[in-house]
Parts: C-alpha cells; structure tokens; sequence
C-alpha cells in the first residue's frame, strides 16, 4: 500500500535541505554578529498559552488535540508566545534585553496552495525587554540585513498598531471589538469594517476616519494621520512612530511607511512591520516576514514586559532564494577497496583507515554493498564524485592507494599523506 503524505507538507530532498542549509547557515551568522542567542521551544504547548492571544484567524487554524493524559495541546503555529513562555519561565531574571533567535516549524490548519503550507518553517528574534523606538528600529534592521544576506530584494513596510487601536478604544469599544475590525483591516476588508462598526453604533464620521488612517501610505502619511479628527494632537503612538522613522533612516534602511497594516495576530501593541516579495514570484502568498512590538509577559505569569520581534517564512525564502550553484557543489571523495573473488579484511581494514582520515576534510563515501571495483566506479560516477582512492591487496603491501582525479582520469600510486594533501589542494 502506497502511503501518502499528509496534506499540506512537504519531504525535502537532499538538495532542497543544501540549501536550506545555506540560507540557514546565513541568517544565524548575521543574528549571531549583532548579538543574538539560538533558543529552541517545544514543538507542541499547553493549547492555551496560543488561545489567551494569538487570535482568531491563528486559532481557527491550530493542530489541537487532547493527549493520553487528558492535557489540550497544540501544536505551535507560530513561536512568539513560546519564546515568551520560556523567558517568564526561564529567564526572566537574565540581563535585559533578552535577545533571542529560533529556527522551528509551526503548524497552521490552513488551505494549502503555493507557498502557504500546514506544516513550514519560521526564522525569527525577538527583543525582550524593550519596545522603545531603538529596539524597534534595530529588529527591523536586522531583518532587513537578513534578507541582504541572502540576496533577496523585497518591500519593506512599517506602520502602528497603535495609533488604530487608540483611536477604537477612545470609541469605548471593547476588546474584543477592537481586534475583530483589527483582523478585517488585516484582511484588507474595509467594507466589513465599516459595517461591523455601523452594526455596534460607531458613529459614522469616525468609521469615515478609521478608514481614512487605515489608507494612509507612502512619506506624508504621518502628517495627513495628524490632520484627521480622530488623532489627538498629543498622540503617544504617532510620536513613537515619528522616533522610530527617524532612527530607521538612521541604519539606511528603504521602507514605506503604511498605516494600514494590523497584523493577524492580536498580541501587538505597537509598531508592526511586514516585508513582501511583490514582483510575482510567489504569487498571492507573497508576504516573506512580519513582526512588532507586543506585551505577552504579563499574560503568562511574568512581569509586564515590553517586547519586539518578527519571524520570517523560510519556505516562501527558499522558493526565491538566488542559488549559487558553487556553494552546492562538494567535492567528494569515494574510498574503493577492491575485492577479489572474496572480501579481503586486510583490504577492508586498510580502506575504512583511509577514508576515516579522508573525512576530516571532505565528504568520504565507502562502498558498503561489497561491490565489485567496476560497481563501485559507476556508483562514484552515478553520484558525481571527484576522486576515487584505491586500495587493493598490493597497495595494503607498500603502505600506498592509487589516486584517481574522476574528472580528468589521471590517476597515480602514493602515500596516504600525499594522497590526503592532493586532494586537499585541489579542493
Ligand atoms: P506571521 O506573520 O503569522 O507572524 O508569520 C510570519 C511569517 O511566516 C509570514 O510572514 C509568512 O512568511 C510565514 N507563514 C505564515 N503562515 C505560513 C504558511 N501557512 N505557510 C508558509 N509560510 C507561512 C508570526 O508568526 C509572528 N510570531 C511574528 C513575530 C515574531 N512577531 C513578533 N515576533
């Protein structure tokens, strides 16, 4: 019976996983340079660490399930609220800010299609302890140099939450109100908007407003917000922004301010930013990082704690990720130990010496099928291997292997250390 994969992941290859590699190997230098540390969460949580606050779109889309104990678990569809709950739990006492990165898959129930899966990957950091303009402006930069270091070219926009959620809760609604017309600003549903405020009694004008601020895009934005009605003169968010703006420009950094933007995840309470590949590529799920600021301490058990953060998709990354084909090409070394009518031990012996020193270098296969010598050249062929080394009874006899270079044939007898050197040297 041919078993399927379930829907909506993906097995990946070996060169699918190079490259991976590399692109992972990419981010964590850059991370690492400006001070970053790896953590790692559990793949599953307790369901209510996501229900308290990731929202409604995050939770209708969970893996959630009870286990043999009885425990409501779910597998973790983003990893924000993990990190969060590991430093209420672990290291709320360590230096602030607490600067961490994770590499981790994250589930969500979605409807699969290009680029949107149930099962993918997230490259993300956050900095805790800290929301001020500062730490905003140097998460955004560092996931901007992240996607520099990748070569990838992609739009940057920032906007705030909280200038949007000022002006409803200045308009006493609640909060769960509040995060319903978050989501369908979100959702880019004005229409819906309009109607769900018109439905709990927003007065027209400032529904006209909210629209209005939730349209506002591009180098004037911010003053045109300032113009609208429904912002106070003194608004604390809009001040905040200015800062951030200023210090933004400072790392040299091309964005477009948007005001638009809300985020499908309640927990955020300040800036918000979200980087997109808009040039087709990846077709409608174009949207390749998204992050802010939020307080999720507080919820867990912790202090109230200022936070900012963003996480990347690596699968929408590696769809556009500009391969060198250099940096995939190894260089491999296929160890041949040449049997006569029997396995010779001697032969064996001598061949798993070499390539044990063989792999201090370089990727070192040896034959394990007891194949004969033309068997294994076709198999050093098949896999594209760049050298064979031989060792047969005679060449276990003068301490020596013959060398063959399998691209141009050339091959000659001589010592191990000569051998392990000339490979060196041409790799
Ligand atoms: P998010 O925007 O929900 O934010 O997800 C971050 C990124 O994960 C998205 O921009 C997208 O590239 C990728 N992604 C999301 N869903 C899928 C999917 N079904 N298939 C493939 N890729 C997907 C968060 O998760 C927040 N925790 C980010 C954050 C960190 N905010 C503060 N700190």
């Amino acid at each position: 019976m041919r078993i399927e994969r379930a829907r909506g992941t993906r097995d990946f290859l070996p060169a699918e996983m190079l490259k991976r590699r590399i692109m992972e190997a990419k981010m964590r230098d850059i991370a690492e340079k400006w001070g970053y540390e790896e953590i790692r969460t559990p793949t599953f949580e307790l369901a209510e660490l996501f229900t308290l606050k990731s929202g409604e779109e995050i939770l209708k889309n969970m893996y959630e399930f009870k286990d043999k104990g009885g425990r409501h678990l779910a597998l973790r569809p983003e990893l924000t609220a993990p990190v969060i709950r590991m430093y209420v739990n672990e290291l709320k006492m360590a230096p602030k800010p607490v600067k961490v990165y994770y590499f981790g898959n994250c589930f969500r129930y979605e409807e699969p299609q290009r680029a949107r899966y149930r099962e993918f990957w997230q490259f993300g950091a956050e900095i805790i302890g800290s929301d001020s303009p500062e730490a905003q402006a140097e998460i955004i930069a560092l996931a901007f140099y992240c996607l520099k270091s990748l070569g990838i070219k992609a739009e940057l926009y920032v906007g705030h939450v909280g200038l949007i959620r000022e002006v409803l809760q200045a308009a006493n609604m609640e909060e769960a109100e509040i995060n319903k017309v978050m989501n369908l600003i979100d959702k880019g549903e004005r229409e819906a908007v309009v109607e769900f405020m018109g439905g709990i009694g927003t007065e027209r004008e400032l529904i006209d407003d909210l629209i209005s601020l939730v349209d506002l895009k591009g180098k004037d934005a911010l003053n045109e917000a300032r113009a609208l009605k429904i912002i106070a003169s003194n608004n604390d968010a809009l001040k905040e922004l200015e800062m951030l703006l200023k210090i933004i420009d400072y790392y040299d950094i091309v964005y477009t301010l948007n005001l638009g933007i809300a985020r499908g995840l309640d927990y955020y309470t300040g800036m918000v930013f979200e980087i997109y590949k808009a040039d087709g590529k990846l077709g409608a799920q174009n949207q390749v990082c998204g992050g802010g600021s939020y307080r999720l301490a507080a919820l867990f058990g912790g202090a109230d704690t200022p936070s900012t953060g963003f996480a990347f998709g690596i699968d929408r990354l590696a769809e556009i990720f500009p391969l060198e084909t250099d940096d995939l090409k190894r260089k491999e070394v296929v160890v041949v130990p040449i049997k006569e009518k029997n396995r010779n031990p001697d032969v064996i012996k001598e061949a798993i010496k070499i390539a044990s020193e063989l792999r201090e270098f370089f990727p070192t296969h040896m034959d394990v099928m007891s194949r004969s010598l033309s068997a294994q050249l076709s198999y050093a062929n098949a896999i594209n291997a760049s050298f064979a080394v031989f060792v047969g009874k005679k060449e276990v006899k003068e301490g020596k292997v013959t060398l063959r270079n399998l691209d141009t044939g050339v091959q000659e007898k001589m010592s191990v250390e000569e051998c392990v050197e000339r490979i060196r040297n041409q790799v």
